[in-house]
């Protein structure tokens, strides 16, 4: 199957007045039609802004996107006008962000912001686009749709905003839905009960995931395939399964340590107790990382060739097709030489 989404060496930095943020640095991957794609890793590892390059959102200046390419049905994204880009987000790839309140425009109604993107995509007629409205809102479980579409976002709650911004980012049945941390900010049960809306609506629809988060349990509640993201590089890519089990990165690894009870593989529908905690060190500074690969000044298996070269991803030896790594240590030969 053709892939809907191929991603080729995304590059992108912000020039700033202290210098050059290396936000993201060759980030290469296949998206197929129908697949969720689960994006994890620390705070500042480029997650945001990689998605954000590809919808022409990076604020430009100070963003810059330094090359690559990312072909969304053949048509590479980082090519298009803005003319082109805006026709397609909200309508073939929609978008779901973390913090509906910002998100949503105060002053307009809940229906009034959903209806916009099915008049600009669908060219819906305004009762058409009500009606749609309406459905939608029952469709992610909002309660008395009718009376609520008329209803402004301060009047819906954390849960329902959230709710609206997901009837918003399906609203015209997207071939791909970007969402970035959306439910973070919700409590786990309100959690649980988005990603089973997300799980259901994605059978419904068939449509593609980007999903940006920082919980192990909701990757291990939707994704097909994970990515571990580190110092704007992939460190780590494969079937979600294989990752949690048969882990190839010292940085997927630590993450998955510091997990609550790291025993057990992350499973599904457990949400939020299985949020990362800090692995010891920091993260590298964008303006100035080490010359190697980003993670070794932090990683116990480094070698020296870790200190100096970027190591390529490359499919893991001997691990299932399409699992990739970034290393030039073999994890499993330098786990049980630290365990001996
Ligand atoms: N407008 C900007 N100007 C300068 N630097 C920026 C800008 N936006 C993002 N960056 C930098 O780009 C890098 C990647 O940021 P990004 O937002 O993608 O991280 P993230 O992985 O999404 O983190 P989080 O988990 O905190 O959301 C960071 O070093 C960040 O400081
Ligand atoms: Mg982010």
């Amino acid at each position: 199957m053709a892939p809907l989404l191929q991603v080729k060496d995304l590059t992108v930095r912000f020039d700033t007045a202290d210098g050059t943020v290396q936000a993201v640095s060759g980030v290469s991957y296949d998206l197929a039609p129908g697949e969720t794609l689960a994006v994890v890793g620390e705070s500042g590892s480029g997650k945001s802004v990689h998605v954000l390059a590809m919808l022409g959102l990076i604020p430009k200046p100070p963003g810059r996107i330094a090359g690559g390419q990312a072909l969304f049905e053949g048509r590479d994204l980082l090519a298009m006008s803005e003319r082109e880009l805006r026709s397609l987000r909200g309508g073939a790839i929609g978008m779901i962000f973390q913090d509906p309140m910002s998100a949503l425009n105060p002053v307009l109604s809940v229906g009034y912001q959903i209806t916009e993107s099915l008049r600009t995509h669908m060219k819906l007629s305004k009762k058409a686009a009500m009606a749609r409205a309406v459905e939608l809102l029952d469709l992610v479980g909002i309660s008395e749709p009718q009376r609520r579409v008329v209803h402004y976002p301060h009047q819906f709650s954390g849960g329902m905003r959230q709710r609206a911004m997901i009837a918003i980012g399906i609203a015209c049945e997207p071939r791909l839905l970007i969402a970035d941390e959306p439910t973070t900010a919700l409590d786990v049960t309100v959690q649980a009960q988005i990603l089973d809306l997300v799980r259901r609506l994605r059978k419904q629809l068939g449509m593609a995931m980007i999903w940006i988060t920082h919980d192990m349990g909701v990757v291990a509640g939707i994704a097909d395939t994970v990515q571990v993201m580190y110092g704007g590089r992939v460190q780590e890519r494969g079937p979600a399964r294989q990752v949690f089990r048969d882990t190839r990165s010292a940085y997927t690894w630590g993450l998955l340590q510091s997990l609550p009870d790291h025993d057990a593989p992350p499973s599904a529908g457990v949400a939020s107790a299985r949020r990362l905690v800090q692995i010891p060190g920091y993260p590298p500074d964008m303006m100035n990382p080490p010359p190697g690969d980003p993670f070794a000044p932090r990683n116990p298996f480094a070698t020296e060739r870790c200190h100096s070269e970027v190591p390529p991803l490359v499919q893991a030896p001997g691990a299932s097709p399409g699992h990739m790594v970034a290393a030039w240590y073999d994890l499993r030969t330098a786990r049980a030489g630290a365990a001996a």
